[in-house]
């Protein structure tokens, strides 16, 4: 009877914990509620409006989905509906795409934290901004970590490298501009690593080589400079994605698992090492847009698994050899605006449509797509000194017809100092020469006239705004498509547009035909120079962009520069709009785009891969 009588007992009670176990705690719905207030009621939790129930019972929907195991939640995956805009954030709230100023990163992160068995965290499109506060680590189950299209500035926490069970970290689309942290060795287990199209700046960070689990690393749309280290530990890595940074070493050896590598635009040089030839599983490599030279190995194009090997835009030279045999998935190949010469391969002149071939911009001796003259191809490979004389010339050009300007300008003003307001000539130092460390093969010439500008004039003492790359889609939209309407005048320089930047700020715009004879690539060099020019006393030049045609360098025909615009017309913007040309330095690919002008997708993309 006592027997039946504890069955009993014990059955009844677990009968009725069953739903007790099943039931959230009340403080963790607590927490989701606040939660909700903190992100400002997006429309993706619009269901726990009213909602007498268990959260946990909720239907996953593509914006928003709960999990829970016991009774707190582990999962966590909300999805906004915040644009996410390319223009300057300055670390404060804008309004109708950041939450609102009153949201507080510190006390948000906080509420989460409360949220202990949380191994998955999911916060995408929600206009969070703010620095990321360090207390993060008190999420110690996440496992998955998701923060991608946001507002977060700053350095990356020191916290997340306390998350030592994190196996996936996406931060993308966010403004973090410190220089990246090198204590990710601490995330043994990390499999993903996503930082892409943030403003991260320092060298590559050595600790990534250490994580030997990493699968997936992307970190392309960055700042980072300096060394590519050998990378050939990450025996698991499948995809590496650096794509416009500003990394300039060589290339380094990579690991043998590699199914995707991405290193575009930056300033990679030297040759393509014969051990890419080795990379088997290998299928998709793109190394446009560097400064490599040297032929590339024929054993790269006949990879088993290659489909795509886009090598366009370096300084690739010499032949491919006639007997180069293409793997049989080569679907893509593109060699153009190289200095390569002989024949083209007959496996590459294909008539077959199976493989796309881009080899326009060398010296090939076959007649299809444009090709240079052979001398192109030897002299640039043979001799830098012509290259750096050439691009010495125009630089001396321009800085002649600089310095022609501001004497002109300066003798005006000293005129009109001494015989309108009879104003003393103050007697002051000379400045600073523009730039202590001109980069090197850069003609005297050159440095004289930059001297000689610097020294010229000396007016007021505003700071240069920052210089930066303007894409074509917006200096369109600011000229509202370059209307007459914001046509302001034509001279022997090309024509002068007034627009208005998206955030306001009034410009005028030159549009420049550039000579078909300087490639890109020359320009790269000398438009790196000339921005270094950069003088507060003299102009502003806001920045610049280059309209090309498509991939062909050749086809480049246009550099708008942008001006500080300022309506009265002082003697200062006379000097800034008809003074200093050409500055800096935007790439050009198939659409134009500019490094840091470029569509920012919506969403958690993750890992996805063109
Ligand atoms: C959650 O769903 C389960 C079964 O689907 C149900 O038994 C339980 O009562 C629900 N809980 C709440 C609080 O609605
Ligand atoms: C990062 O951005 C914030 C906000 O725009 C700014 O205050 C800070 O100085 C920047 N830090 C670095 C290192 O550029
Ligand atoms: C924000 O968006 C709403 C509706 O989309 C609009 O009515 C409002 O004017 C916008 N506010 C600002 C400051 O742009
Ligand atoms: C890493 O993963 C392994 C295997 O999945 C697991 O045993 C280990 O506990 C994990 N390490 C940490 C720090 O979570
Ligand atoms: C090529 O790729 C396929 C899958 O796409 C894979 O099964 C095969 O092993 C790869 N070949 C080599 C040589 O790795
Ligand atoms: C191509 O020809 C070179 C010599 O001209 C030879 O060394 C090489 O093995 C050949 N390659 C193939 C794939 O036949």
């Amino acid at each position: 009877m006592g027997c039946l009588y504890w069955f009993l007992l014990v059955f009844v009670s677990w009968v009725l914990l069953i739903p007790s176990t099943h039931e959230l705690q009340t403080s963790q719905v607590q927490v989701l509620l606040q939660l909700r207030k903190h992100l400002e009621y997006p429309s993706s939790l619009e269901i726990l409006e009213n909602y007498e129930g268990d959260p946990c019972n909720l239907t996953s929907t593509a914006h928003m989905s709960i999990t829970c195991q016991g009774n707190s939640v582990t999962e966590l995956k909300i999805v906004g509906d915040k644009p996410v805009k390319v223009n300057d954030f300055n670390g404060h709230a804008i309004p109708n795409q950041t939450l609102s100023e009153s949201f507080y990163i510190d006390s948000f992160v906080t509420t989460l934290s409360r949220l202990t068995s949380l191994r998955v965290l999911s916060l995408v499109s929600l206009g969070i901004w703010g620095p990321l506060p360090d207390k993060i680590h008190r999420l110690s189950s996440l496992e998955v970590l998701d923060f991608c299209s946001n507002f977060m500035s700053g350095s990356i926490p020191f916290g997340i490298s306390r998350l030592n069970k994190l196996q996936s970290l996406a931060m993308d689309t966010n403004f973090f501009n410190g220089s990246v942290p090198d204590w990710w060795d601490s995330l043994s287990n990390l499999t993903i690593l996503s930082l892409k199209d943030n403003q991260l700046k320092g060298p590559f960070p050595t600790s990534i080589c250490r994580i030997t689990s990493l699968t997936d690393l992307a970190m392309s749309h960055n700042e980072l400079s300096g060394k590519l280290p050998d990378m050939s530990t990450l025996t698991s890595l499948h995809v590496l994605d650096l794509r416009e940074n500003k990394l300039d070493s060589g290339l380094p050896v990579l690991p043998k698992g590699l199914i995707t590598i991405l290193l575009s635009k930056n300033s990679f040089s030297g040759e393509i090492p014969n051990q890419f030839g080795e990379l088997d599983v290998l299928q998709h490599l793109d190394l446009s847009f560097n400064h490599l030279s040297g032929t590339p190995p024929s054993a790269l194009f006949s990879l088993s698994n290659i489909s795509y090997l886009h090598l366009a835009s370096n300084r690739l030279s010499g032949s491919l050899p006639d007997n180069l045999s293409c793997g049989s998935k080569l679907g893509f190949v593109d060699i153009s605006n190289n200095k390569l010469t002989g024949v083209l391969p007959p496996c590459l002149d294909s008539t077959s449509d199976k493989t796309v071939v881009k080899f326009g911009g060398n010296c090939l001796s076959t007649d299809g797509q444009h090709q240079h003259q052979e001398s192109y191809c030897r002299e640039a490979s043979m001799s830098k000194q012509s290259r750096v004389r050439d691009i010495g010339v125009l630089v001396a050009i321009i800085g002649g017809a600089v310095l022609f300007i501001v004497l002109l300008g300066s003798v005006l003003l000293i005129l009109c100092r001494r015989y309108c307001s009879r104003v003393q000539i103050e007697r002051h130092t000379r400045p600073k020469v523009v730039h202590d460390n001109p980069p090197t093969g850069v003609s005297s010439e050159v440095l004289t006239n930059a001297r000689l500008i610097s020294q010229a004039v000396k007016l007021g003492t505003q700071s240069s705004p920052v210089y930066r790359w303007f894409s074509l889609e917006e200096l369109k939209e600011a000229t509202n498509n370059f209307d007459s309407s914001s046509f302001m005048g034509e001279g022997s320089k090309g024509k002068l547009y007034k627009g208005r930047l998206e955030n306001g700020t009034y410009v005028a715009i030159r549009s420049l035909t550039l000579l078909k004879k300087y490639s890109i690539q020359n320009l790269k060099v000398q438009l790196d120079f000339l921005s270094k020019l950069h003088h507060p006393h003299l102009v502003t030049v806001l920045g610049h962009c280059i309209d090309g045609g498509g991939q062909d360098d050749s086809s480049a025909n246009k550099i708008f520069l942008v001006y500080e615009y300022v309506s009265n017309g002082n003697y200062r913007t006379h000097l800034s709009v008809l003074g200093k040309e050409v500055v800096g330095l935007c790439q050009v690919s198939g659409t134009l785009r500019c490094p840091f002008i470029f569509n920012k997708k919506r969403g958690g993309e993750g890992m996805k891969t063109a």
